[in-house]
């Protein structure tokens, strides 16, 4: 038992959640038997039917419930509706897909109390937090069927939107395209100065692709090349549209896909104003028209609907598949108040060594450094409060989604591949992208806990083959 984990009266506490729980057998019976199906010919519902022309009924698109993180969360089998109306059997904290948002103030501390109601192990990590080893939901710290853990850690890092996902030995790909995965939203006074829009007019937009049988349950059917769904999903919803007011509105998105990097644009033509990415607002506004992004990586955006007649529609779009991901309705004209800040808080320029500390090379799909992850071996040492440059190496089977617990970092260069970084690399980040042939160079520097994390590919079946590293900050 680790020292984190409590009993009886937290699950007291949790069995008053009203979650859906189906029982895990019938789920998988459900699961199997679809797979079954496939292979006899039987075809997945049609990506055409979402993606193809035609009129596609779209659906109100999700808005999971907002919760302040000193709460209990079992992760459990659950059936939602995805929009049409039919229940999908999915993965879900608390029952809803995605989870819950979280959402709490710099200076607040997290206290949640996860209850394992899955027939396998798992964990929470939550992805760009600076918490203490003990509550990085580090696979060494998996929580067997039934158990519960207890993750406790003060809020220190700068307004940014994180997000929490489980982390068990070889079952993280399962557990997250199945559902587990959720947001969490950090704010300070900092950031509340800048009278960005707020309530309705901040929207999470977590961005997936996915794979259902024929019943519209959610399957996950790893690759080794990575999870390739046939379908998107918005904040879980199937042809999401959203309706908006002709103003301006923020849009915090995750790439909360297994493996999949999206392009983001709009249909028409109206260009992004970029403000902050996965370690919180950026030192400068800019605008983009198109932006790629790698699996965990986050986007804060504005968009500016100001001008639109009621009735217009704007398309979010994905320009490397051509999906559809969500649309726009205007249907009022009601102000949210919020401004295009002209200029952002400045962000302080690590400044460290101008060769490589080290070096990591993500080798094969399964390797860094040679190396096949393993849970009891810690692979370095680091130490604590002092910058290092990190170079970031590959030869092939890219993407990468390079992404490292216990510290942001800053991006410093990229040669090779595409040769450039890009506005939403700038300022602090905890994922970065690695094509290949890439060499990034990042600063790092360990100021929060001394203790074990990790360093791996955040492509997540990449993750579960063994590209990973445990490593210590003494
Ligand atoms: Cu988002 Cu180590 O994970
Ligand atoms: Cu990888």
């Amino acid at each position: 038992m680790h020292k984190n984990e409590i009993s009886e009266k937290g699950q007291d506490e949790l069995s008053r959640a009203h979650f859906l729980r189906p029982t895990r057998r019938e789920f998988l019976g459900a699961t199997a038997l679809s797979v079954g199906a496939l292979a006899t010919g039987f075809s997945t519902i049609s990506s055409l039917a979402q993606h193809g022309g035609g009129t596609v009924t779209r659906n109100l698109l999700n808005i999971p419930p907002v919760y302040y993180p000193s709460i209990g969360v079992a992760s459990a089998p659950a059936t939602v509706n995805l929009g049409g109306g039919k229940m999908s059997s999915v993965l879900a904290y608390n029952g809803f897909f995605p989870g819950p948002t979280f959402r709490a103030n710099r200076g607040d501390s997290a206290s949640v109390q996860l209850t394992n109601a899955l027939t396998e192990e798992t964990t929470i990590h939550w992805h760009g937090m600076i918490v203490p080893t003990s509550a990085d939901g580090h696979p060494m710290d998996a929580v067997a069927p039934g158990g519960t853990y207890l993750y406790q850690y003060p809020i220190v890092q700068r307004a940014c939107m994180n997000w929490y996902h489980p982390h068990p030995h070889m079952l993280t790909g399962e557990q997250v395209n199945l559902g587990l995965a959720g947001a969490f939203i950090i704010n300070d006074a900092e950031e509340a100065a800048l009278g960005l829009p707020s309530g309705p007019f901040e929207v999470p937009l977590v961005i997936r692709d996915a794979m259902l049988d024929r019943y519209g349950n959610l399957i996950y059917k790893p690759k080794t090349g990575g999870f390739e769904g046939d379908i998107s999903l918005v904040n879980g919803t199937l042809n999401p549209k959203l309706e908006v007011q002709a103003t301006l509105y923020r849009f915090r998105v995750l790439n909360g896909a297994n493996a999949r990097l999206f392009k983001l644009a709009l249909n028409n033509g109206t260009q992004f104003t970029l403000i902050g990415n996965d370690g919180g607002l950026l030192r400068t506004v800019s605008r983009v028209g198109q932006i790629e992004f790698c699996p965990a990586e986050r986007l804060d955006l504005l968009v500016d609907f100001t001008g639109l007649s009621v009735g217009t529609k704007v398309m979010l779009q994905d320009l490397n598949s051509g999906w559809n991901l969500l649309e726009f309705v205007v249907v009022g004209t009601a102000s949210s108040g919020g401004v295009v800040p002209s200029v952002l808080p400045a962000i302080e320029t690590l400044v460290g060594p101008t060769m490589p500390t080290r070096t990591f090379s993500f080798d094969g799909m399964s390797k860094i450094n040679g190396k096949v992850y393993d849970m009891n071996r810690i692979d370095f040492e680091v130490p604590f409060g002092q910058v290092e440059r990190w170079r970031f190496i590959t030869k092939g089977n890219g993407p990468h989604p390079v992404h490292v617990h216990g510290a942001s970092f800053q991006v410093k260069s990229r040669s090779g591949g595409r040769g450039t970084l890009f506005p939403w690399e700038s300022g602090w980040k905890d994922t970065v992208l690695v094509q290949d042939f890439e060499t990034v160079d990042v600063l790092i520097r360990f100021d929060g806990y001394r203790g074990i994390y990790l360093l791996h590919c955040h492509k997540l079946e990449h993750e579960d083959m063994g590209m990973m590293s445990n490593f210590r900050v003494i």
